[in-house]
Formats: C-alpha cells, structure tokens, sequence
C-alpha cells in the first residue's frame, strides 16, 4: 500500500494533524493507523481540561510561560513554551469550531479551572472528561473529511529505512531516511508495507511500563521504541510524571484517575492519621507541582507504612462537585465510597512521559520524512517536569505544527519502491503467551519497585542488570516466534525501560521528576540527556 501521509494514532496528535493536512491537500491520501479502536487512547482518558491563556483580563502569556518554566525545572526550552502558549489559543477555538464543548457558568464564559503549579484559573474542561469530548469531537470531524482513511486493528511494527535495503545505519549516519512502516495487520495476521512520503508518529506515552499506571493498556511506547531501534534520537525519558492522586483500587489496571482538579476546587490530601500534610513540604500546599505533591505522598506512604494517603472533599459543596465531578463521583460510589462522606484512598500512579522523540519547533525528528507530536515527543515544552494540563495544548499546537512543515516537504518525496516485502520464514507460533505476559509482570515490578519516585544508585544498576536479562529473552523470542502485538508491546517497553533507567544513570544530580538521593543536589550544568 501506498500513501502520502502516514498517521500512525488516532490521539489529539494525530488526529489534529491529519485534519488539517487532510483538508490543505484534497486530492492526496491521508491514512490514520491505529492499534485497536480509533477512540482507545490516553486523550480519550484525560480529566482535568487543557490549559490557555483565554481570561485576558485575569491572566497572561507571560503568567502561563512562566508557570511552564518553573514547573519544567530549569530545562524547558524557553522558545518552544513561547510558541506553545501563544499559538495555544488559537487551536482551542479551532476545536471548539469542529463541536467540542467546553463548561461555561452561569453568565456564559468559559468556566476555567485550576490545577498544581498554575498562578490562575486557565483550564477548559468538559466536566471531568474533557479527553472524551474532545476525541468524540476530532472524530465526527474526521469522518465529514473523505481523503482521509482510518484504519483499526493494525499494529505498526517498526519504521522502514535504509537498513531495510541492506545499508549499515548507526547513530551517526546523517541522512536515516523513513520510507514508511511495516504494519501487522490483525484482521488478517499478516504484515505488510506500507509505503508513505511523510510519516507522523502519534503513538503516545508509555505508562504500561509501571505496574500502577493511569494509562490505558496501549500506552507502551511504541513510537519510542521504534526511532530508538532506527537510531534517531530520543530525548529525557528519566523524567517519567507520576500523577499523585490516583484512585487506590488494588487489582485494578489503569488506575481510575482523581483529577487534580479536585484539588484545585478544595480537595485536601491528608495522611493515615487524618493529619493535612502538605504545608510541611511546599508553601503552595495541595497545588504544588505535581513532581512536589507525588514525593511529598510518598515520603507520607513510607513513614506511615501504608499504600495510600486520603484526598478529603467531605467539606466541598455536593452540588458543585456532583456538577463539574459527576464521573469521579459516580466511580466512587460504585466501590462503595460517597465522597462527601468518606475520605478517598488515592497513591501515586505513573501517568505522563516528558520525554520522547527529540524534535525541533516543527516536530521533525532527527530522522528525515519523519515527524512526532504529541506525547510520543520531546519537543522542549516540559523540561524536567509537565505543567498540568499542558499536554492537550502541545498535542493541538505541534499538530498544526508539523502539518505546516511536512506539507511544504512532501512535494519533493517520492516512493522508495526497493523496500522490500516483510520475511517470516524461519519463525513459528509463540507455544506459550505465558513468557510474554510473565515477563511484561516482571518488566513493570522492576520499573516500578527501582525506577519510581524515588531512585538510588544501587536500585537503577539492579534495574538495568534485570532489563538486559529480560531484554536477551524478549530479543531470542522475537528472532524465533512470529510477530505479535503482545510481543511487540513487551519489546518496545523492555526499550522505553532501558532508556529511562539510562537517562537515570546518567543525570547525576535531582531535577523535576528525576530525584536520586545519592545525588539530591541539582547541577549547575543544564543538561538534555540525549539517547
Ligand atoms: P494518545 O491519545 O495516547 O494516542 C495514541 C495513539 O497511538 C492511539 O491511537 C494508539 O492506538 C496509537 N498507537 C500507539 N502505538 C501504535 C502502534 N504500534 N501501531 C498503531 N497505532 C499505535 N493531559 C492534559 O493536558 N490534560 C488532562 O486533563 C489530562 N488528563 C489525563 C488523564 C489521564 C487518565 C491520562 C492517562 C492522561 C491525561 N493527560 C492529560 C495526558 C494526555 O491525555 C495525553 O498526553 C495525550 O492525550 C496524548 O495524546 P497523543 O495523541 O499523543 O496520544
Ligand atoms: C488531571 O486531570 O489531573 C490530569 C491533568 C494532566 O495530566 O494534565
């Protein structure tokens, strides 16, 4: 097959670039890709809204980048949170133009939220599933635009390059050139080629790689993984976010997410013993950055020996959490919890990668013809820490972005037909899935129990030893079993673990979301760790 834009995830990212590239350019292909349902990604899940500037009178550009900056830690990259604050607007309206709805009060102005590390209310939302509305919103669009085709249920293996025809590709070959991907189509088991002049790699975070994650089951870092593997560059991946208010539910995967939100309406953390705790840790208390509430969890969970802290919302208004809150409550009370009487049990849960594809101010990666937005990529936006509520915003803006850039480009791209048909000969059907799910467990203990929040010399060299061993299995099973998502997925995040223990190692120092306490001062040197 054959087309011109190859969108791989039906995400904000990729589904704000195919639109727009779509509609600019009515007699070319545009194909979306998605590994299961179009609407099954972590867009679909977000709660809390996206944030922008829109108040003019209250707020700021220069409120919001700074806001960005300090939450970044010192290695945001101070043009590009310019460029995505100020542009930010504008693709709000765009969405809102294509039907989304955002909450207005009473007097019909857009009702503006606020959340951790925000100097004032700037969050539109859709109740507390903005995600949804917005994903319903992007594909209603997307069905009324007929060049372009979206096709489910097909898992995108790896991207196609010069390596494919024979050539020797390192790190420093200066001209690694995508041609499009090898994609593993599950409604016939077979992979086949798809030839494409610009390829956007859309694919998302990777939270499968934690045992707690807020992250649906297809966030394994697909994308990642696969530049990784081609050699381009991959940027930050130690500053993994953990959310801190995750719905305490053993046994449950992804954790249900308690928006922050919440807590930017009244929502109080408090300890085992009932004790407010998170004036001794930060002056902005329950609103401090995330990376500040998540240690501060922690550091409470370990000394009072327990999993969860308590999110206490039983002096809020009922109506009004009912009105801007009526999924968290509903999910509440179907574990047997009313929150305007009962405290919840929230914990930490992985939930956002800051890092990714290293990208310029157009999203092109280091590999030609390719480019990634959205989650999967590292533009410099959020340094060593996300701003909440940023990540919609950046997805919207670097969407447009890349459609800008690439459509420029692909008049000059051909075809690259010498790539040749995928090879099976010499593999069979995996015998036992249980090595693949086992491992997949072990892989996410690992992450989870030596590369959390809290990290140590000795835990990132346990885990490391562990990922080879595991990644020499995984690579022994790939080489002899046929191709499967399964073993795809386990693959890619055994990668995306090394290369955030890597990023670990080699930040000698705490910044943001990466804290060590063998190396807890910060460094005078600013450094993105390049992979
Ligand atoms: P996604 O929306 O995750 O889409 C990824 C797509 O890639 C999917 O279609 C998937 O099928 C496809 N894909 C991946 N790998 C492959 C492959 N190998 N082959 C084919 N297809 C593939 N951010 C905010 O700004 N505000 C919020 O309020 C907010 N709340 C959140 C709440 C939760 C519970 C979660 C999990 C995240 C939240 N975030 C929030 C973060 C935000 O939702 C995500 O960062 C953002 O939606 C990512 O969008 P994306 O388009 O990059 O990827
Ligand atoms: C939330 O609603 O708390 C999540 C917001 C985000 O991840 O940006």
């Amino acid at each position: 097959m054959q087309t011109d834009f190859l969108v791989i995830g039906s995400g904000i990212a990729g589904l704000t670039y195919a639109l727009k590239t779509a509609r600019f350019f009515p007699d070319k292909k545009v194909t979306v890709i998605t590994k299961t349902q179009a609407d099954e990604t972590n867009t679909k899940y977000a709660q809390g809204g996206i944030a922008g500037v829109w108040d003019e009178d209250r707020d700021s550009y220069e409120k919001h980048i700074e806001d960005t900056l300090i939450a970044g830690d010192g290695l945001c990259n101070k043009d590009i949170v310019e460029i995505v604050v100020k542009e930010g607007p504008e693709r709000i309206k765009e969405i809102i133009s294509y039907g989304a709805e955002f909450d207005k009060d009473e007097k019909g102005a857009y009702s503006l939220g606020k959340e951790g590390g925000h100097s004032e209310n700037r969050i539109l939302h859709h109740k507390d599933v903005t995600g949804q509305e917005m994903e319903r919103a992007l594909l209603a669009e997307l069905s009324q635009v007929p060049n372009i085709e979206l096709v489910n249920h097909c898992f995108v293996v790896d991207i196609l390059t010069q390596h494919h025809l024979g050539f020797l590709v390192t790190k420093s070959t200066t001209d690694i050139t995508c041609y499009g991907v090898y994609v593993l189509n599950l409604h016939t088991h077979k992979i086949e080629k798809i030839l494409s002049k610009i390829t956007l790699l859309a694919t998302g975070g990777c939270g499968q790689a934690y045992r707690t994650t807020t992250n649906p089951k297809i966030a394994t870092g697909d994308g990642i993984a696969m530049v990784y593997r081609a050699k381009g560059r991959i940027e930050n991946m130690e500053f993994i976010q953990f959310h801190p208010t995750a719905l305490y539910e053993p046994g449950t995967s992804p954790s249900f997410l308690i928006t922050e939100a919440v807590r930017g309406d009244g929502g109080i953390l408090r300890n085992k013993n009932g004790d407010a705790f998170m004036e001794q840790y930060d002056s902005r208390k329950d609103l401090a950055p995330r990376d500040i509430v998540a240690r501060a969890i922690d550091s409470e969970m370990k000394k009072t020996g327990t999993e969860h802290v308590y999110l206490d919302c039983r002096h809020m208004d009922k109506e009004k959490f009912i009105h801007h809150f009526p999924n968290i409550y509903e999910k509440c009370l179907s574990i047997g919890i009313d929150v305007m009487q009962q405290m919840i049990p929230v914990a930490p849960a992985a939930h956002y990668s800051c890092g990714g594809i290293k990208t310029d101010e157009w999203g092109r990666t280091s590999i030609l013809h390719l480019y990634a937005c959205g989650e999967c990529a590292s533009t410099g936006l959020h340094g060593a820490n996300r701003l909440a509520s940023n990540s919609l915003l950046e997805a919207m803006v670097f969407g447009h972005r890349c459609f800008l850039d690439s459509s420029k480009a692909v008049e000059n791209i051909r075809w690259n037909d010498a790539i040749p048909d995928w090879k099976t000969t010499g593999t069979t059907d995996p015998r036992e899935m249980i090595l693949i799910t086992q491992s997949l467990k072990e892989l996410q203990q690992i992450m989870s129990d030596y590369v959390g929040i809290v990290r140590t010399d000795v835990r990132l060299e346990r885990a490391m030893k562990r990922l080879d061993l595991l990644f020499a299995e995984t690579e022994e099973l790939y080489r002899t079993t046929k191709v499967s998502p399964q073993l795809s997925e386990l693959r890619n995040l055994i990668t995306v673990g090394y290369l955030i223990v890597k990023g670990a190692q080699f930040r000698k120092e705490s910044r943001g979301l990466h804290y060590n306490t063998d190396h807890q001062a910060k460094s005078s040197l600013l450094q993105n760790i390049i992979l």
